[in-house]
């Protein structure tokens, strides 16, 4: 007999609580409480669709299933998940509620985004979502592969996920893997690390750093949603404007956080990237510069997030919270 497949899947259960939870959103409700609703329905589908014990596994180290998560678990914002479901929002419920496989998916590949950006060899932090981090909580070893697992965990929820829908599920994995990839997100983390090293970066040099270590995978959670959605190709264009200006917007208001906030206040470490000699938003242009360009950003997106089909206000009330965060 053939062992049971691990498969990362939602329980019909969990997909109908959100689908219930998901209708009782208007535009009407408060922002903040429409932004519960979806970061709550973000931790259930998390919590199953990165088990403690998955079901092809018993006999497995435990250890690593702990570290992923210990990191994945450990009370992130999550910005991403809520940026797919409100753009899948814009296609009724039914669709929010699709949506929540690859929200929990674009997650787990920020998470290692994170675990692995915070490794001694990258950016040598010690805390993270106000815990120490992976590596200090685990080791070395440990936290490379817990970032390895949850990468390969993103492809395997989406693949599970939508493999009735294969076109859909095929365009997901390209979105994913597209931004995953060495000319987006870890393309733009080497040039991170290759502006350290040099002690300088030009202007457009730091564009393609924020363009790709962070914007892309914002894109991404709004293009995701989007295909969930099944918007047309116009609305998928706006999406992908929208998120890039988000991005942008989001990574210099991270570099100015770090520079003006409290490591408590941030869970993890303020005031690091002057100390490290990064080459951010702030050390080029200065702050007043960054809070400036931060703002137009913003607008920016927000104009291509006004012009989409429905009702974008949950979606505009997110790049307004991206803009003024405090951590
Ligand atoms: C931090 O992202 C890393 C960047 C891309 C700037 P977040 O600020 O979204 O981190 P969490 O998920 O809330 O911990
Ligand atoms: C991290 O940028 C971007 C990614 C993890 C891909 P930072 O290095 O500025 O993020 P923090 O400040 O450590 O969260
Ligand atoms: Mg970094
Ligand atoms: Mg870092
Ligand atoms: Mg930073």
């Amino acid at each position: 007999m053939s062992k049971p497949r691990f498969r990362p899947q939602l329980s019909a259960a969990l997909h109908l609580q959100a689908r219930k939870y998901f209708r009782t959103l208007t535009s009407t409700m408060d922002f903040s409480s429409r932004l519960q609703t979806l970061t709550a329905q973000t931790e259930a589908a998390l919590d199953t669709l990165v088990p403690a014990l998955p079901a092809d596994a018993p006999a497995g180290p435990a250890r690593i299933h702990a570290a992923m998560r210990y990191s994945l678990q450990a009370g992130g914002k999550r910005l991403r998940p809520a940026l797919a479901l409100a753009a899948a929002g814009l296609a009724g419920p039914e669709a929010q509620a699709n949506a929540l496989p690859v929200a929990g998916a674009l997650e787990c590949i920020h998470t290692y985004s994170l675990i692995h950006d915070d490794l001694p060899c990258m950016d040598n932090d010690d805390l993270r979502r106000g815990r120490p981090t992976c590596h200090r909580a685990f080791d070395e070893a440990t936290a490379l592969l817990a970032g390895d697992a949850l990468l390969a965990q993103a492809f395997l929820i989406t693949a599970e996920a939508y493999a009735n829908r294969p076109a859909l599920a095929a365009a997901l994995l390209r979105e994913l893997a597209r931004a995953s990839s060495a000319t987006r997100l870890v393309g733009g983390q080497m040039q991170d690390l290759l502006a350290e090293r040099a002690g300088t970066a030009t202007a457009s040099e730091l564009d393609f750093i924020h363009l790709n270590k962070t914007a892309a995978l914002l894109e991404a959670s709004l293009v995701c949603g989007g295909l969930v959605g099944s918007l047309p190709d116009a609305a998928i264009t706006e999406l992908r404007r929208a998120g890039r200006h988000l991005g942008l917007a989001f990574q210099i208001i991270d570099d100015v956080l770090d520079a003006t906030a409290e490591s408590t206040a941030l869970g993890k470490t303020a005031g690091k990237d002057a100390r490290a000699g990064k080459a951010t938003y702030v050390s080029l242009h200065g702050l007043e510069a960054s809070t400036r360009a931060a703002a137009e950003e913003t607008t920016r997106a927000r104009a291509a997030l006004a012009s989409l089909p429905g009702d974008a206000s949950l979606l505009l009330g997110l790049a307004d919270l991206m803009l003024t965060r405090q951590r």
